[in-house]
């Protein structure tokens, strides 16, 4: 599968940022272990990243054009106030699109608790650090595979 991984603002500063809450790993590291998971399981994995809601806008929209078959989306803090990301991730016209924080968002701040992107996403996965990105690439197989 094509699958997009889309990270959103401040998520390139793991490793940097509330080690205590996000780990000591670099972002970089994560990419590669993600690129890697995703390659070993036959996948074509592009990474994104950008801290402009506008730019995570442009690269949903990519995926509609360049015919990816999935989409993985980490959108930061975007998550919790972004209609504009919901409605991307809506208009994307039938790609799969699964939401992944690496910490649990529901054990943390109310406001966090709250997501206006996942409703748009076939799925949450939250709470289980860089695994999650791979636990996502499963889901969109699975849903793949069942062709719902
Ligand atoms: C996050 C959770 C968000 O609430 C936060 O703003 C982030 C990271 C996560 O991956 O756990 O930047 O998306």
């Amino acid at each position: 599968m094509k699958i997009m991984i889309i990270n959103g603002p401040n998520i390139n500063m793991i490793g940097v940022r509330e080690k205590g809450i996000y780990g000591t790993k670099s972002f970089e590291e994560i990419c590669s272990y993600i690129r890697s998971e995703g390659e070993k399981r036959g996948h074509d994995i592009t990474l994104l990243q950008s801290n402009c809601e506008g730019k995570i806008i442009d690269f949903l929209q990519d995926s509609y054009f360049e015919k990816y078959d999935g989409v993985v989306i980490n959108p930061g803090a975007y998550t919790h106030y972004s209609y504009a990301i919901h409605d991307a991730i809506k208009g994307n016209t039938g790609i799969p699109t699964v939401e992944v924080h690496l910490s649990n968002v529901h054990a943390r701040e109310d406001f966090r608790k709250e997501s206006k992107t996942a409703a748009a996403c076939i799925g949450q996965i939250a709470g289980f650090g860089e695994k999650g990105y791979i636990l996502a690439i499963e889901a969109l197989e699975d849903y793949k595979e069942k062709n719902i």
